[in-house]
This record gives C-alpha cells, structure tokens and sequence, in this order.
C-alpha cells in the first residue's frame, strides 16, 4: 500500500514532467502588443497611454513618416530622432504635440510653444509634412509605435500580418520549466509523504503496521527513486538533444544585417518595385540570385543622395564598382586605385552633397569620416583590408544543405505561386529575415495541401489521366504530392 502509493505519484510526477517540458523547445508565441485593438481603434477621447503600437505602425507606413523620420528613432534622419518625444512635450498640453504633427508650421506661428519654437531653431528650415487628417486618437497610436521602436519592444506585429521587424528574439522559457517542474517534485514528495502517513496510520490501527517505517531519507536513496530520477534525466535529455539536432543547420528567422542598408520595405512596399525586377532568376531558373549592382545603377545613378541616409548608403554601392557619382561616369582602372584615391574621390562627394544639404560646416571631417569608414567597412568584409572596389558582400539568409534540390523556377513559372508563400511578407521587412523553416517537413506539408495550377497550364500536358477526370467532373482538383511530390528523389540528389 505504501509503496504503490509512492509509485502512482512518482508516475504522476513523470507525467507532469513530460506535460511541461513538451512545450520546451517549440516557437513562443510573439508578443501581441495592447490587447484592446478594437476598443483603441474606436476613435473616442484621447489620452497619453491609450494609443496601440500595432495601429501606431500602419499609421506610420501609411504616412511614411519614414522618409523622414528613422525607423528606430533613436537615429537623426531628415528630421530628428523621435524616441522619447513625449517627455520633451511633456510640459505643454498635450494638445500641442497633437497640433505639431497636424501642422507644425502654424503651431510654430501661433508663437505659444516652446518645443516648437525650439525645434524650429534647430531644424528649421526643414519643414515636416502636415498631417492635417490625423485625429488626437491616431496620434496617440503613432506615440505608442515610437515607444515601441524606441525601447527595442520593437516586434510589433501587426494584427493579421506574418511579419513584424527589427530582430525578431524568442523568449526562453526553459527556466520557467524547471521552477515548475522543481515545485512539482517537491509537491509529490510532500504527497507521497502524506498518503504513506496516512496508510501507516490506517496500518496501526488495524494492527497491521509494519515493525520498522522507512524515513524519507530512506526512500530518496532508495533503488526505484534513483532509478526514476535516471530515467526522467535520460527522457528529458534525449528529448533536448533530439530537438537541438533536427534545428542544427536551420535558422527560421535568421536577420543578419546587411552591408548596405537596403529596404525591401522601401523598394519592393513602398516603391512597388516588383519582386522580379531584382530577382530575375527565380522565373527562370533555379536560383533567384541576388541582383548585381547594377541593376541598382537603373536608378540610382540618378537617386544619388537618399532621405534616410543622404550619401551614407548609396555612396557604398558607387565604391564598391568604381561610378563617380560627380561626374555620371564609371571610372576607367578603378580596381587600381588606391585606397587614398578612392578616399579622396568619394570624400568629396560626400563632403559636397552634405554641404548642398544644409550640413554643419563644423561636423564636416566628422561626417566624411565616418561614412568612409562605413564603406570600408561594408566593402572589406573586415577581411581583406585593402579592397575596396568589388562586388557587394550580401549575407546569405536562405540556405539549404546540399543534399536537397530547390528550383525556384518551378514553383514560380510552374507551380505559379506568390513569392510570399514560402518568403513571407518581405515587402513590408526593413531588413529581410527568413520567414519559413525550410524543413522537409514544411515542404511536404505544402505538396499534400497545395493544388497545382493544372488547368490552362501547358506545363501540365503530359497529365492526360488528370485532364480527363477533370473535364469529366470526377476530380476538382490535383494535389503536388499526386503529380509525384512525395518523391524522395524529386527532392533528394
Ligand atoms: C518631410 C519630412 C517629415 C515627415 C514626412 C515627417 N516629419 Fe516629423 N519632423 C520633421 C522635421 C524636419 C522635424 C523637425 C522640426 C522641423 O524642422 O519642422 C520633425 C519633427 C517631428 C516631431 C517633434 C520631435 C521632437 O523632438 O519634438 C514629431 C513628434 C514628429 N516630427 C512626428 C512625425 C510623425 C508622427 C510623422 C508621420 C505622421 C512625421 N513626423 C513625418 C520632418 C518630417
Ligand atoms: C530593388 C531590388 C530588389 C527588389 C525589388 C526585391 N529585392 Fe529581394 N533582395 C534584394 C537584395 C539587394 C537582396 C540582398 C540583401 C538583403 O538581404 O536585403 C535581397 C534579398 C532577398 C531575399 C533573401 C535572400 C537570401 O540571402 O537568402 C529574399 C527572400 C528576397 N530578397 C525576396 C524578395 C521578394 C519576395 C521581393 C518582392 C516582394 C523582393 N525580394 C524584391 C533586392 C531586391
Ligand atoms: C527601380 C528603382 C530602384 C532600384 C532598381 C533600386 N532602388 Fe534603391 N531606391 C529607390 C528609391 C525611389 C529610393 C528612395 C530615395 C529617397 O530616399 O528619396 C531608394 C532608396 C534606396 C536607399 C536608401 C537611401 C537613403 O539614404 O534613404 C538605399 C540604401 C538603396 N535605395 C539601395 C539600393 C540598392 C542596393 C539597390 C540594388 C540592389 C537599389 N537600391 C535599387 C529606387 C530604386
Ligand atoms: C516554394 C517556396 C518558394 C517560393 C514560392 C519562392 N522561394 Fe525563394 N527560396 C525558397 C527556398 C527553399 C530558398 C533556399 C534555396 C537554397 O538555399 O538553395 C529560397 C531562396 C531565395 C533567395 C536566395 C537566393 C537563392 O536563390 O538561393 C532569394 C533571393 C529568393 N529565394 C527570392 C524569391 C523570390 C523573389 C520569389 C518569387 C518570385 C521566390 N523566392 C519564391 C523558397 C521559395
Ligand atoms: C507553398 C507551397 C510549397 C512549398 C513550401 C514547397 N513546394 Fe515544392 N511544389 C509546390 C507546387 C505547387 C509544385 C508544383 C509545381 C510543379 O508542378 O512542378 C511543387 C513542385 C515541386 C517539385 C517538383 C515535383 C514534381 O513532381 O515535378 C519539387 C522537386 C519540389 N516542389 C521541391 C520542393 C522542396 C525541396 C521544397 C522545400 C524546400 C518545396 N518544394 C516546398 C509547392 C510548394
Ligand atoms: C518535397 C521535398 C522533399 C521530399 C519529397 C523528401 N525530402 Fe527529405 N528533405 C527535404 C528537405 C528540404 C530536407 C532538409 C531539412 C533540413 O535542413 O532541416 C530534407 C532532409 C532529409 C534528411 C536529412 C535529415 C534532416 O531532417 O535533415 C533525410 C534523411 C531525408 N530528407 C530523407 C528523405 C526520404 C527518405 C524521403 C522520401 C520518403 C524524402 N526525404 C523526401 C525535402 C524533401
């Protein structure tokens, strides 16, 4: 009786092990920033506080204050970083940072606004866009996403989107599991304790106790509890080491930062700049391929001093194959200049263009410094110290191990199915991350669900057995894996 009793809540004990721990190791859920959606959106009274992070990001895309304003306000752009914008409002009424964003040049008239008069004499004669229809309630909603940005909570996901941006961490909860499962062993133990004292007294009272009771000293070094102990350390272990293995080599969400800080938000969202402009290969062949800079060149040979990032960025795409941006011309033995030439060329560009754009004849050898640092820095690698000109150094997100066949073409100009599909809403990342896991398994998944584009495909043809079941109305539809999906070979070398 004892022991059995012992045994059940050492097997309950097992069991809320395995409960707790089945969660260890899955994707957490993203955080949903402010619950209240709905309520927010509802545009009543206003207050500080009240705005929602998620409407607050739609607001800015829709109003591009990114062209002026960078994205993790922390930095000046066009206009001046916007992180904690609200404590340097806070000794007016909050009704005249509400009138600022409306229309900051007749709130700097009125005359009755410090910040205003003072942000004027710094960025003045800049003028920030007016935003007339924006209500007190969206403008509390924009606060709320600069706080979100500018405190790093900065994976804001928007409500019915895949994708939030910035660097996208999963919460670990492994030490959450072992407190709980700790609380858990000593909660059974106490149990066991309990219902053996209980059954001894039972014993007693019958007069059919035993002469000597083991104590809990007894029972924690006993064979079974060592035993136990053993096996729930083997299947929790087995368990990691399992999990570990199959995500070693995958990198779901992986975001490296870019050489060049170059918006898929900005080119493929906001530009609309379609998908195969760039990536000419995934239509027809297997490899999307990263575009060459020239491609770039169709247009910023005449975009040649950004709103984000003035000469900063685009200056690198010019060093990096030999264009001087002063005279329209790419120039001839570049690969031959040294680093001093290439300093001196690009230098007085950037020194230039800052100067034409109201720049602080102070902060000028500061700037050109530092944006021929960043070039450096973009173009060497941090490896080979004294190359410059020379093709761009992407990081390389996706990749699949050698041993797996992906053709891009056939799941674009065949299977015609949107990029978003497998990349996700990439025309919303400011820096791109990868979106699916890329296991067999999520493309096995999408060849037993997905419906080939069959008919009217000519690609298709050599299915007659289909076409016929179809036209006669015995099948709606054919599925990847029917056309031979499931292959090992199809996927495998
Ligand atoms: C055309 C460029 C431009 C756009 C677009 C723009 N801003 Fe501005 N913003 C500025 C400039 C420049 C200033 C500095 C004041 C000035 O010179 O008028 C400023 C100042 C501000 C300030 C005051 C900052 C402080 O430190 O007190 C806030 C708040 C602000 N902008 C919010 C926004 C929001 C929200 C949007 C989008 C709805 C937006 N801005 C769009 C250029 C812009
Ligand atoms: C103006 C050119 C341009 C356009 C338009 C464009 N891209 Fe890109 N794309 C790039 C460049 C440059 C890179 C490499 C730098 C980076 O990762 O941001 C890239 C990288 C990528 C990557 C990651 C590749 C890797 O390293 O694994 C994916 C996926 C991608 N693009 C998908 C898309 C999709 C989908 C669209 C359309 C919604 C699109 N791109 C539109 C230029 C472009
Ligand atoms: C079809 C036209 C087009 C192509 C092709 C194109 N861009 Fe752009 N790009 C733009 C436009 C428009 C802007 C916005 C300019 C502005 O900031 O006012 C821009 C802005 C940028 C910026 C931000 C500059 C800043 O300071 O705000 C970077 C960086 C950039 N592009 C890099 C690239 C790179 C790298 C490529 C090639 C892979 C490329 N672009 C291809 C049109 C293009
Ligand atoms: C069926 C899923 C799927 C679709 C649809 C898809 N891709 Fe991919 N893409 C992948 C996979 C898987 C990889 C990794 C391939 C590898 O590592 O060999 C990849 C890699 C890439 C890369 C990195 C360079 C390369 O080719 O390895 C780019 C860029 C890219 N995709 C762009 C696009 C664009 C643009 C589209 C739409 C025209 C698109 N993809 C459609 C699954 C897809
Ligand atoms: C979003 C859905 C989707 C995902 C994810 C996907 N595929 Fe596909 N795949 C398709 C469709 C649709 C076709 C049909 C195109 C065709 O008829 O060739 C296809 C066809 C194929 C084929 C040709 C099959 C045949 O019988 O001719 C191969 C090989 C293939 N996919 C490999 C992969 C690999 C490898 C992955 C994972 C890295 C993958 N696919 C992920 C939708 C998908
Ligand atoms: C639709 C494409 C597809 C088909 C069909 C497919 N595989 Fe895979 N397989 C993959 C991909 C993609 C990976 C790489 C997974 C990763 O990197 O996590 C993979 C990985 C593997 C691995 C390495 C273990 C691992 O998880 O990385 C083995 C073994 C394997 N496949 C065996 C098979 C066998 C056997 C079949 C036939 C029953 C098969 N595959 C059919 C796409 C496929």
């Amino acid at each position: 009786m004892t022991y059995l009793s012992k045994k059940s809540s050492f097997l309950l004990f097992a069991l809320m092990l395995l409960v707790t721990t089945a969660g260890y190791g899955q994707e957490n859920e993203k955080p949903e920033p402010a619950a209240d959606v709905a309520a927010a959106a509802t545009d009543g009274a206003s207050a500080p506080g009240t705005g929602d992070a998620n409407i607050g990001k739609a607001l800015w895309n829709e109003n591009a204050c990114g062209t002026c304003h960078i994205k993790n306000m922390k930095d000046n752009g066009t206009g001046p970083a916007l992180g904690g914008v609200e404590t340097r409002w806070a000794s007016e009424p909050r009704e005249n940072l509400y009138e600022w964003i409306r229309g900051s040049q007749a709130l700097i008239a009125a005359g009755n606004s410090a910040r205003a008069a003072a942000l004027w004499k710094e960025w003045g004669p800049t003028v920030m866009q007016n935003y007339p229809a924006l209500t007190n309630q969206e403008i509390e909603h924009l606060l709320a996403y600069i706080d979100y940005q500018y405190l790093d909570l900065g994976k804001v996901v928007v409500s019915g989107e895949g994708g939030g941006d910035n660097v996208r961490e999963e919460t670990d909860n492994t030490w959450l599991f072992i407190i709980l499962g700790g609380a858990l062993l000593l909660l059974s133990l106490i149990l066991a304790r309990v219902t053996s004292n209980l059954s001894y007294m039972v014993q007693t009272s019958e007069g059919t106790a035993p002469a000597t009771r083991r104590t809990l000293a007894q029972i924690l070094t006993s064979k079974g509890m060592i035993a136990f102990v053993i096996f729930a350390l083997v299947v929790f272990g087995g368990y990691n080491a399992v999990n570990s293995a199959v995500d070693l080599g995958r990198q779901q969400e992986y975001q490296p930062e870019q050489p060049i800080k170059f918006s898929h938000q900005l080119h493929a969202g906001m530009q609309k700049i379609e998908c195969e402009y760039c990536h000419d290969g995934a239509r027809r062949s297997k490899h999307s391929v990263i575009p060459a800079a020239n491609t770039c060149m169709n247009c910023h040979a005449a975009i040649k001093y950004g709103s984000n990032y003035g000469t900063a960025e685009l200056t690198k795409i010019y060093a990096s194959i030999g264009w001087d941006p002063t005279t329209g011309k790419y120039i001839e033995g570049y690969e031959d200049y040294s680093r001093e030439q290439i300093y001196d060329l690009f230098g007085n560009w950037i020194s230039s263009q800052y100067m034409a754009n109201d720049g602080d004849v102070d902060m000028i050898d500061d700037v050109v410094e530092e944006q021929l640092d960043g070039i450096t820095a973009a173009l060497t690698n941090g490896e080979d110290d004294t190359r410059i000109p020379g093709p761009i150094e992407w990081v390389r997100i996706h990749n699949m191990p050698d041993h797996v066949y992906f053709n891009h073409a056939q799941h674009v100009t065949v299977g015609q199915l949107a990029c978003q599909n497998c990349h996700g809403p990439v025309e919303e990342m400011e820096v791109v991350y990868q979106y699916s896991p890329l296991s067999m398994g999520w493309c096995i998944n999408c060849h037993r669900q997905t419906e080939v584009a069959f008919e009217g495909n000519e690609y298709y043809q050599s299915y007659e057995r289909y076409h016929e079941e179809m036209q006669s109305g015995d099948r709606d539809a054919v599925t990847v894996e029917e056309i031979g999906g499931l292959n090992c070979q199809k996927c495998h070398y």
